[in-house]
């Protein structure tokens, strides 16, 4: 049977990011036999020009009745009035919240070929192969109140942090269990000096750390954590964070491996429906001038493929024909280096396709 995604392209740079994914999906798709239906679907700005919200109910439910969901990315100056009351980033929130993926992966690893392309040194970069789980369905993203007034002395606004024992739980349950997979280690980061959410965080994480006794633990404060994650990257192994603290983190992290245009996440609940989308936004001043990276969509497929359809040696091949291409010198603008061959969004999926074993 047909595996069957849905696609929200989204904005800016993710039709032309998706287009090159999802062809690179057909050859894999040919190569390893797996079949693939495609149902598209809109997300995020596109949304709100053609029906006035991010996301419609029918576009949800293509979501929902789906094997998989394939996401672009939403947003721009078009729809950026902060007084909006409708904004492209609440589909990605309603896809979330509504699919109930709590756990967003993002790992983290830096290519050898693109060692010289992180502003930070090399010999920091040696060896960084980290996981962020960061909480995707709770924290001040969806808090309530949220909202602006007015009070005695003027405006006022308000964001709630809230959290249950058991969003921490079910989350930091999926971090332990994947530092099993790999190296071991766990670092949980709060900030449990100043927030009440974060003292229980870290009272919930360490009960459950118990259960885990050959996982070495330790709870860092994101402050520092921000610091030890250029300082000495390669010590970690699976971050845990809270919502908030792991999108801030993560957008520092990309910046080990050299390009937010090459990390792609997987966002998890309990069933084996994920979402796939790079960490990456719209891009809207490169966007359709064929100059976006396409990578770390096409990495997201190759994590679909993996934590969605058990697909691994199709998920691998997309990774080494990633890594072969970026073995050869091919180089998107936004890591170009010297010496190495610069091309466009379009050609770097044609490549990655080409060495995926498909037509050049
Ligand atoms: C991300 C993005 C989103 C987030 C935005 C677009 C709502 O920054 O996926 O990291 O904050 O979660
Ligand atoms: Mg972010």
């Amino acid at each position: 049977m047909a595996h069957n995604i849905a696609v929200f392209s989204g904005d800016g740079i993710g039709p032309e990011v998706m287009g090159e994914a999802i062809n690179v999906l057909k050859i894999a798709g040919a190569r390893f036999g797996i079949e693939f239906s495609f149902e598209p679907a809109l997300a995020g700005g596109c949304s709100i020009d053609e029906h006035g919200v991010a996301l419609t109910d029918s576009a949800l439910r293509t979501a929902k009745e789906s094997d998989a969901v394939l996401l672009g990315a939403v947003g721009g100056p078009k729809w950026d009035d902060p007084k909006a009351s409708v904004r492209p980033e609440q589909a990605i929130l309603g896809l979330r919240k509504e699919l109930e993926l709590f756990a967003n992966l993002r790992p983290v690893q830096v290519n050898r070929h693109l060692l010289h392309a992180s502003t930070l040194k090399p010999e920091v970069l040696a060896g960084v192969d980290l996981m962020v789980v960061r909480e995707l369905t709770g924290g001040v993203y969806y808090g309530r109140p949220s909202e602006r007034r007015t009070g005695a002395s003027g405006r006022e606004a308000v964001d709630t942090i809230f959290y249950t024992e058991g969003e921490v739980e079910r989350l930091m349950r999926a971090s332990f269990d994947l530092a099993r997979k790999r190296r071991k280690k766990l670092t949980s980061v709060d900030k449990a000096n100043i927030m009440a959410s974060s003292r229980m965080w870290r009272e919930v994480a360490n009960e459950v750390a118990q259960e885990y006794p050959d996982v070495e633990y330790e709870d860092v404060l994101v402050d520092a954590m921000s610091m030890h994650l250029i300082r000495r990257p390669a010590d970690f192994d699976v971050i845990a964070a809270e919502n908030m603290f792991g999108d801030i983190l993560t957008d520092e992290a990309s910046m080990l491996a050299g390009s937010m245009g090459l990390l792609p996440s997987a966002s998890l609940g309990e069933g084996s429906r994920g979402l796939f989308e790079p960490i990456h936004g719209t891009a809207p001043d490169i966007a359709g001038q064929d100059k976006a990276n396409p990578l770390a969509m096409i990495l997201s497929t190759a994590l679909m493929l993996r934590l969605s359809f058990g697909q691994d040696e199709a998920a691998l091949a997309i990774e080494e024909a990633v890594d072969q291409v970026l073995g050869n010198g091919y180089r998107t603008p936004d890591i170009a280096q010297p010496e190495c061959r610069v091309v466009g969004c379009q050609e770097m999926g044609r490549l990655v396709r080409e060495r995926l074993g498909g037509e050049s």
